[in-house]
């Protein structure tokens, strides 16, 4: 029997795997125009870094994480938490009072798995730690609209404010009292959320909880002077900055270290997964987990739902890599020949492909094809008697012919003079 992937565990094949590849690029190029330097953590953590970070009574803690229970060790379920570890455990406040960190690698999340929801799936993370400046908070959410545009999506971004320690109890008493006269109307979750987390009734995905809440208070009406003016200056430096946005007051975020500013970029096309990213302030994390007093703001972008967007947007088939030229030898000799030459050849730096198998010269060049090679170089037994090989330009279908013979060297350098030749002639 065969034996396949888990479920909700992904392979990503050639094919796909170019498009995971631009995306990563573009983040990159983008990043570092932000001065935003790579970090990496280990997969496993300890599992108490979660519950004190992401909160007990989430979902994610609650009931998604894959921990080992005799260890007390689990598999990050997002990067926010291990990133800040990381931070306070090597001390690089010491080194610059703002670090600006990124990361990109898997998360674990035991979730029904479905279109762009896996148990193994990727963040694209970059953190701003030490920056109280609502600016930043702006310009984060800037740089994420940015690497977007340049990926090509449309995607919105939903704004809210979660308050701070200071305001947030008075909102949450005032929520509680509305759903108080309303408790009957709940869904059996949202039931225990009015006890556990009340905040999270107001992003329920249930029909008849979504209809309750829409007269529920808004948390923006019952932020602290300090809070009010924060967010105020968020909108003003997206406005500043030409970010278009929205205010969404029941955006809670599924996680409990926000403060202050929360967003997500949402898209329409991809059903019930509309977050491709999402993020905000957690001003009091990193004190909580033991580092210094500082404040700190973040996102994460889901690398597989970006990934859905590009295929529904381009089609599923996406060139794979190309070749610069196939060396097509045909007979024992030239084989014997072009082994070593091909290799000389990828020395030199160009991007090779053979075969292996002696095939005849049609099933070659269907090869080459599927190569994308640009070029092939055919070499048969009597034309290498002759000292001579067809270099052929898969673009155009011309032929030339080249002199071989005198050593893998002479005949890469005829090569290469060739193709020089052929690209200053498609030029002009
Ligand atoms: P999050 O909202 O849990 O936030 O995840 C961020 C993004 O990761 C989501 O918007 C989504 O695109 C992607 N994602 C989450 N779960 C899955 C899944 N099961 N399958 C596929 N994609 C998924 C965080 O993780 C925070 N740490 C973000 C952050 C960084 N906040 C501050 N800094």
């Amino acid at each position: 029997m065969k034996i396949t992937a888990l479920n909700g565990f992904k392979d990503i094949v050639p094919g796909e795997v170019e498009l995971w590849q631009r995306v990563e690029t573009a983040a990159r190029t983008i990043f570092s125009r932000f001065s935003f330097s790579e970090i990496r953590m280990p997969i496993l953590e300890k599992t108490e870094l979660f519950s004190r970070s992401i909160g007990e009574s989430t979902d994610i803690v609650e009931k998604e994480m894959y921990t080992f229970v005799d260890k007390q060790i689990t598999m990050r379920p997002e990067a926010t938490a291990s990133l800040l570890r990381a931070y306070i455990q090597h001390g690089l406040h010491v080194q610059k009072p703002i670090q600006r960190l990124f990361t990109i690698g898997p998360m674990f999340r035991h979730e029904r798995p479905q279109k762009g929801r896996l148990r193994q799936f990727h963040q694209m993370d970059v953190e701003v730690i030490g920056a109280q400046n609502p600016r930043v908070d702006a310009e984060l959410m800037a740089m994420g609209a940015l690497l977007l545009e340049e990926l090509g999506l449309t995607v919105s971004l939903e704004l809210n404010s979660l308050g701070c320690p200071a305001c947030r109890p008075d909102f949450r008493q005032a929520l509680l009292a509305f759903l108080e006269d309303r408790h009957e109307a709940l869904c059996d979750d949202c039931k225990r959320r009015c006890t556990s987390n009340p905040l999270r009734v107001l992003d329920c995905k249930n029909p008849s909880c979504r209809t309750l809440v829409e007269e529920a208070p808004s948390i923006q009406e019952h932020l602290c002077q300090g809070c009010s003016d924060h967010f105020g200056v968020v909108q003003e430096g997206l406005q500043q900055l030409g970010v278009p946005y929205s205010l969404n007051k029941f955006m809670v975020r599924g996680l409990d270290y926000y403060t202050r500013t929360t967003f997500e970029f949402i898209t329409g096309d991809l059903g019930a997964q509309a977050a491709v990213g999402a993020g905000g302030r957690y001003d009091g994390l990193i004190e909580q987990l033991g580092g210094p007093k500082v404040p700190g703001i973040g996102f994460a972008l889901g690398m597989e739902r970006l990934v859905l967007l590009l295929q529904q947007q381009e089609g599923e088939e996406v060139a794979e890599g190309e070749s610069d030229l196939f060396v097509a030898g045909l007979g024992e000799v030239a084989t014997n020949f072009v082994f070593p030459l091909v290799h000389a050849l990828r020395r030199k730096g160009l991007q090779v492909a053979t075969d292996y198998e002696g095939r005849s010269l049609k099933s070659q060049m269907k090869q080459a094809n599927k190569a994308g090679a640009k070029w092939v170089l055919i070499i048969g037994d009597t034309e290498l008697e002759e000292g001579q090989a067809v270099l052929r330009d898969m673009q155009s279908q011309e032929q030339e012919k080249i002199r071989i013979g005198t050593g893998v060297d002479a005949l890469l350098s005829l090569l290469l003079q060739a193709f020089e030749k052929k690209k200053i002639s498609l030029e002009q």
